[in-house]
């Protein structure tokens, strides 16, 4: 069998926990492949919400496996607190939780080096969610990493110590303000690495290989959003892993021609979190409205996320970028009894109309021009069939589809599992 894709389409938290548990019914094993404890992907279900970091978001459902493939980086601290929060529900993890021997370790000296980098950035820092993702990455890539597989080693204390060394150093030469007890904070990692160490460490990618000869369906379960990809996202102002469909491959080990379906997700407006462009951000109380209304808060960080009109310019590039094959429409009840709604159809870059996203879309090179849209007036919460929805929003779902000439076949009108509506 083939693998499907599900990918975050804007700039992160588009809803796509709350699919995948949607999807979960369809899969035998769910699997992320890219990012770590940077993600929040929340699941609302039986009156209970849950947020998820790194587990991938098929943990609920009773016969789903669930892989955190190579492409991941690993908090066991943030990893341990998250199997806490499972204990109430008396999830079999240690059957149908498993990990990647290649995924990467975040030490606490990695957090440490977040920290240092941001401040010593100043204005210009990213807005990382301090979890120390970017340094993680910086030592895959250079080479120097330590990988779960490591845990199992006889010298992965020593292999551990050269590496924190090294970082304690790095951090100094930062030269700001950081305070820390490195001891407190390593005591506390190698008691998670103890209870990490319960779960099974697989070679993942003959995992799936064998899988997918036995006919197993699998989910690979993308976290951040396209715009946030390392290559073709708001560079620097992104993270640091490929959130686009090549990451899959990459970060499970599964071959470009094995992947199928890719189902594209995005929110009905946009929302980012963190510093970095955003054309179609709103300043008024529209803006304002959208946040309350969406309650656009991280599930991370808390931190309010900034709110604007859908931009399809954007929407355009991220879906060709990953060959979405299906789309998934998050929060239109959000934007029920607007004024009007607007989509951003163009850019005017440097005074020239542009349909395309160019290298830079800062303020100062890009205004959008904008389409206006009736907009419903109709409580979409209660709905479950599409020919329920309002002729306001098909209208505008009917736009976009002839637009990215690519079919929305769901269109989610609340937090909840049931809040589902196929089309
Ligand atoms: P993810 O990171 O892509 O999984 O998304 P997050 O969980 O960070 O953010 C999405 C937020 O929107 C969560 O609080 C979800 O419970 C909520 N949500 C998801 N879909 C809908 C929807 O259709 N309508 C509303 N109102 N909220 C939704
Ligand atoms: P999910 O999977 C939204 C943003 C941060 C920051 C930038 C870099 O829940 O959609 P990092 O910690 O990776 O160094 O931060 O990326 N960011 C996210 N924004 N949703 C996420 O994940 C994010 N993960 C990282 O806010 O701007
Ligand atoms: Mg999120």
């Amino acid at each position: 069998m083939a693998v499907d894709l599900l990918l975050g389409l804007q700039w992160g938290d588009e809803g796509k926990g709350k699919i995948v548990d949607v999807l979960t019914k369809d899969y035998n094993i769910i699997a992320r492949f890219q990012g770590g404890p940077n993600a929040g992907h929340t699941l609302e279900f039986d009156g209970i919400k849950h947020v998820l970091r790194t587990i991938p978001s098929g943990i609920f459902h009773e016969d789903s496996m669930n892989v955190i493939g190579n492409g991941v980086v690993i908090d066991p601290v943030v990893f341990v607190k998250e199997l806490e929060g499972l204990d109430p529900y008396n999830i079999d993890y240690k059957s149908k939780l498993i990990i990647s021997r290649k995924a990467h370790v975040i030490l606490p000296t990695h957090r440490l080096l977040d920290a240092a980098s941001e401040a010593s950035k100043g204005k210009a820092k990213i807005g990382s969610t301090l979890k120390g993702i970017g340094p993680t990455y910086m030592d895959k890539t250079g080479r120097n990493g330590i990988r779960i597989g490591d845990l199992e080693l006889v010298d992965f204390k020593q292999k551990y110590r050269a590496l924190a060394d090294k970082h304690v150093a790095l951090i100094d030469f930062y030269d700001v303000d950081i305070q820390y007890n490195l001891n407190e904070m390593e005591a506390e990692f190698f008691e998670a690495i103890e209870r990490l160490k319960e779960l099974k460490f697989i070679d993942s990618e003959e995992y799936f290989h064998q899988a997918m000869k036995s006919g197993k369906t699998i989910l690979a379960e993308g976290a951040q959003g396209s715009l946030l990809d390392i290559d073709f996202g708001t560079y620097p102002f992104v993270t640091s892993s490929n959130t686009t469909a090549a990451g899959a491959c990459t970060g499970l080990g599964v071959a470009p021609s094995k992947i199928k379906e890719v189902y594209g997700i995005f929110k009905a407006y946009t929302t980012r979190v963190g510093s970095g462009p955003f054309p179609t951000e709103l300043f008024d109380e529209v803006g304002v409205k959208m946040a309350k209304v969406g309650h656009e808060f991280g599930a991370v960080t808390g931190r309010p996320r900034r709110c604007g009109w859908l931009d399809l310019v954007a929407l355009k590039y991220t879906c060709e970028i990953n060959g979405v094959t299906q789309l998934m429409m998050m929060k239109g009840d959000v934007l029920s009894g607007f004024k009007e709604l607007k989509i951003c159809t163009a850019y005017n870059y440097k005074g020239k109309v542009i349909t395309h996203l160019p290298y830079n879309i800062e303020e100062e090179n890009v205004t959008p021009i904008y389409s206006t849209f009736k907009c419903w007036k109709e409580d979409l919460t209660k709905m479950t069939d599409a020919s329920q929805l309002p002729d306001e929003l098909n209208e505008y779902i009917n736009f976009l589809e002839k637009e990215l000439e690519i079919p929305i076949k769901i269109v989610s009108v609340g937090p909840d599992r049931k809040q589902t509506i196929p089309r």
